[in-house]
């Protein structure tokens, strides 16, 4: 059987991760005797000047025939300008969408190898952190009704904060099936004291908790999360939060586990088919320079093989390799460990494929 790959390169770094994320998928494929094969497709920036629109209709066509979706990032100051609907980011929110993928995973998760490389003293980090982000991704204030006009007061904006309790069921039950899998405790972030949005979240996410009487729940205001995460990151094991405040408390999270370019996410709806994307952005300032870290690209691969192939075995094969290169102290630049080795962006890829190994042989 031929697993069919999606290839969304992107623009920035995105190019430079999503080939080495192939690399890394290729060496498993030889190890474990697997079939992937790679159908390029065109997104963002790179999309919209080879098309003049960031998500051709080929590529959703592409992506309709694919099991998965392999995405780099897409952005950069060239393409700020444009409209809402031109603009590179509207590639990835209408892939999102087209596919129905509400439901976002982000692990953040401090490898004891790296707990150098935390900016969070020792004490708070001294037994690492394993936190499972479930963030909404199709709906809230990121796919509500936007519009700018002019009043008496000059021009005016609104991006309207919308859910349904639908919408919130979902996405309530991928966190408490998630967490029944981890530690069984569920932390739902939400601004329940000023939004109605966070007041029908509260509601809906306590009737979903019924089916699942084995979690224990918990109710945090985002402000708060923001806080507890520094104070105490291992408190967390799943956090069930909005599109808009996933997005900004997985960003400092990523922080807290070293740097932001280590963070994997799988993006999925009901089905098996799934994006597979790191967590950062297209970096435009370091793209090219063989500067880039990896690992995030290498490890939504990983997560690519587990939630959308099933191959779980040969998922824990990435994951071991990327600890296992921690362990010899191999690092790109934005990592820091001390008395460890600076590696490039190809040369941490290299020895993260020496390392996969299929543990049954
Ligand atoms: C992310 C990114 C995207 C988002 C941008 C690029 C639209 O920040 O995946 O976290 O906000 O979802
Ligand atoms: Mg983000």
């Amino acid at each position: 059987m031929t697993y069919r790959i999606a290839v969304a390169r992107g623009d920035g770094v995105g190019p430079e991760v999503v080939e080495s994320a192939m690399q890394i998928l290729d060496r498993v494929s030889q190890v474990f005797g697997l079939d992937f094969s790679y159908h390029d497709v065109l997104v963002g920036g790179a999309a919209y000047d080879a098309t003049g629109s960031p998500l051709p209709e080929a590529t959703l066509k592409t992506v309709d025939s694919c099991d998965s979706i392999l995405f780099g990032a897409v952005g950069g100051d060239k393409w700020d300008g444009l409209p809402h609907e031109l603009r590179p980011e509207a590639a990835i929110l209408g892939l999102r969408k087209a596919m129905k993928a509400y439901s976002n995973l982000r692990p953040g998760i401090l490898y004891p190898q790296l707990k150098e490389a935390s900016p969070l003293k020792n004490h708070i980090v001294e037994n690492g952190f394993d936190i499972c982000v479930v963030r909404e991704l199709t709906g809230g204030i990121y796919f509500g009704r936007k519009r700018t006009w002019e009043d008496e007061n000059g021009e005016r904006a609104e991006d309207v904060e919308e859910y349904s309790s639908m919408e919130i069921e979902r996405i309530a039950r991928k966190a408490f099936q998630a967490a029944m899998g981890r530690r069984k405790k569920v932390t739902s972030v939400d601004k329940a004291n000023v939004l109605h949005t966070s007041r029908l979240w509260r509601k809906v996410v306590e009737e979903v908790h019924l089916d699942y009487p084995e979690v224990e729940l918990f109710h945090m205001y985002i402000d708060n999360a923001c806080m507890q995460a520094v104070r105490n990151p291992s408190q967390f094991d799943v956090i069930l939060t909005s599109n808009i405040f996933g997005d900004i408390l997985s960003d400092e999270i990523s922080m807290l586990t070293g740097s932001i370019g280590l963070l994997p996410s799988a993006s999925m709806g009901d089905g098996k088919r799934g994006i597979y994307e790191p967590i950062h952005g297209s970096a435009p300032t370091i793209a090219g320079q063989d500067r880039v870290n990896p690992i995030g690209t290498i490890l939504s691969a990983s997560m690519m093989l587990e939630h959308s192939f099933g191959l779980t075995r040969e998922a824990r094969s990435i994951e071991s390799a990327v600890k296992k290169v921690f362990e010899e102290k191999y690092h790109t630049e934005d990592v820091f460990m001390e008395g460890g080795k600076t590696v490039g962006t190809q040369e941490i890829t290299r020895l993260i494929a020496k390392n996969i190994e299929n543990g049954a042989n």
